[in-house]
């Protein structure tokens, strides 16, 4: 967002873009959600649109897109080989990134089953500064295991840490020392690190951790899927960068990195996956997944539409003022919980605003998923639909063994440029009222629990009739308003 005050010194976010295509909301009586929320097993995936209020489950594949994306989506190349629209996409990531070669993917997920396919082997390590659920099934199917390199601070909710993200060299060396570089099939690196809380890690950092990967002879590998979150950061957290463009930074964090991949239904605000590298020989290694996998090398399963969307929505990501709106929204959103006294993730990140549900409803056991519960609970409320980042997208291991997360984080993503202020200040709102009537809430049981990434299917039972007794006291403060 550019640099404009207030007169009257209020922050405001104020936002840089018009809106010229809208969408109509509804809103649904208290009874209607609780109906809907048991209808979906108590799992946010499983709820319908229609029933939805305003939609924080994600930003992925719902970044608003610019009028000059869908201006260029009409003069998309659709020849199955060879098309135009590949070439402007090639040129366009060469442009930003300054690699050599790239491979298209249907999403990031894709991206990640070929880079392990190709790269992770039984016994493998895959340090990074935090997992992703999809990265570390992947690591996992393959027969590799992930190791967490991300600082002790990245894991402390209440930190004023700018850059929370950062690896810890320490335990880089740890772990290059304990398994041998040869074990190590890539150590990765997620931009904008996303299951804990949407936190960058710093130029600087990366600077020394590709350093000594270097030294080493491990292949970085870059999860840009968050990049443009994290490119804000270092520009306006990291002094020593405060003077580098945007381009810039991008363009020395792809210098130090070996091979970049990404889901462009985050960077790029549309539909799709990208990997690209310099190396040849690991590219053509990867390449043969390709046609297998995903498609045509020219297309890999995108459609060519959100291609040539792409074109325009990476260039787009190399505006500040674009780039800016939705951290500074989410930062916003955080102040006035924290102003309620409703515990957030501090600093505030990226991709979304993280409420700390450990502290939010403290009552609740780990193995009872209060995370997931605060999001059936503010769906009840509110008709919003958050996501639960704890334990529930955890998976047990080969024992049965449920691992207890880190965190327990309900994530109200803020897709780039699609909500209101005041929508913001709803939400903020109905989650001060849940934070005061929080002793009403209890926990979930699992009744269907899928094995692979059971968070997406799995269906949940309240433990006790907690529910109809936040319903009565809702319609008891909140009389005929939904
Ligand atoms: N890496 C990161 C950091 C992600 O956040 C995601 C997706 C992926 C990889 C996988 O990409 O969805 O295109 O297959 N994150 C979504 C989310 C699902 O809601 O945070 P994908």
């Amino acid at each position: 967002m550019s640099n404009i005050k207030f007169y009257y010194g209020e922050k405001v976010p104020l936002e840089m873009h018009k809106v010229r295509i809208v969408q109509k909301l509804n809103l649904v009586p208290i009874e209607r959600r609780l109906e809907a929320i048991t209808e979906a097993g108590n799992n946010t995936f499983l709820l319908k649109n229609r029933d939805v209020f305003l939609d924080m489950l994600t930003d992925s594949g719902v970044n608003a897109m610019s009028d000059q994306q869908l201006a260029a989506m009409m003069v998309a190349d659709d020849s199955y080989a060879g098309s135009e629209t590949f070439s402007r996409l090639e040129n366009k990531i060469t442009e930003i990134f300054g690699k050599k070669y790239f491979l298209p993917a249907h999403q990031g997920r894709a991206c990640e089953n070929i880079l392990s396919q190709a790269f992770v082997t039984p016994g493998s390590i895959v340090p990074m500064n935090y997992h992703f659920t999809t990265t570390k099934a992947h690591i996992v199917l393959n027969g590799g295991t992930v190791e967490e390199i991300v600082i002790d601070e990245g894991l402390n909710i209440d930190s004023a840490h700018p850059f929370k993200g950062n690896s810890d060299i320490e335990k880089l060396k740890a772990v290059i020392e304990k398994y041998g570089s040869e074990k190590i099939a890539f150590l990765r690196l997620e931009a904008g690190t996303n299951l804990i809380g949407g936190q960058p890690f710093s130029l600087e950092n990366m600077r020394e951790v590709s350093t000594i990967c270097r030294q080493n002879g491990i292949m970085v590998v870059l999860d840009a899927s968050l990049l443009a979150d994290n490119l804000y950061f270092i520009k306006v957290r990291e002094e020593k960068c405060e003077n580098m463009s945007i381009r810039e930074i991008t363009r020395e964090i792809s210098d130090l990195s070996d091979i970049i991949y990404f889901s462009a239904r985050k960077l790029g605000c549309v539909r799709g996956g990208v990997i690209c590298l310099d190396n040849e020989e690991w590219y053509q290694k990867m390449r043969e997944f390709l046609p297998l996998y995903e498609g045509f090398l020219t297309y890999g399963g995108m459609s060519v539409r959100e291609m040539e969307a792409m074109v325009v929505g990476l260039d787009e990501t190399m505006d500040e003022n674009m780039i800016s709106q939705g951290p500074l929204f989410i930062e916003y959103m955080a102040d006035e919980l924290k102003k309620k006294g409703v515990p957030v993730v501090t600093p505030a990140g990226g991709l979304g605003c993280h409420l700390n549900a450990m502290t939010f409803l403290p009552h609740i056991p780990q193995t009872q998923y209060p995370a997931g519960a605060l999001a059936a609970a503010l769906y009840i409320v509110s008709g919003i639909r958050g996501m639960e980042r704890g334990t529930m997208s955890e998976q047990r291991d080969e024992n049965g063994i449920e691992p207890l997360s880190d965190m327990e984080l309900l994530r109200l993503a803020m897709p780039r440029r699609v909500f209101t202020l005041s929508q913001v200040k709803y939400a903020v709102d109905r989650i001060g009222w849940l934070y005061e009537n929080r002793e009403l809430v209890d926990g979930l049981r699992f009744v269907e629990e899928p094995k692979v990434l059971r968070f997406f299917f799995g269906r949940l039972a309240p433990v006790s009739d907690w529910q109809s007794k936040l319903v009565a006291k809702f319609k008891s403060d909140f009389a005929d308003s939904l």
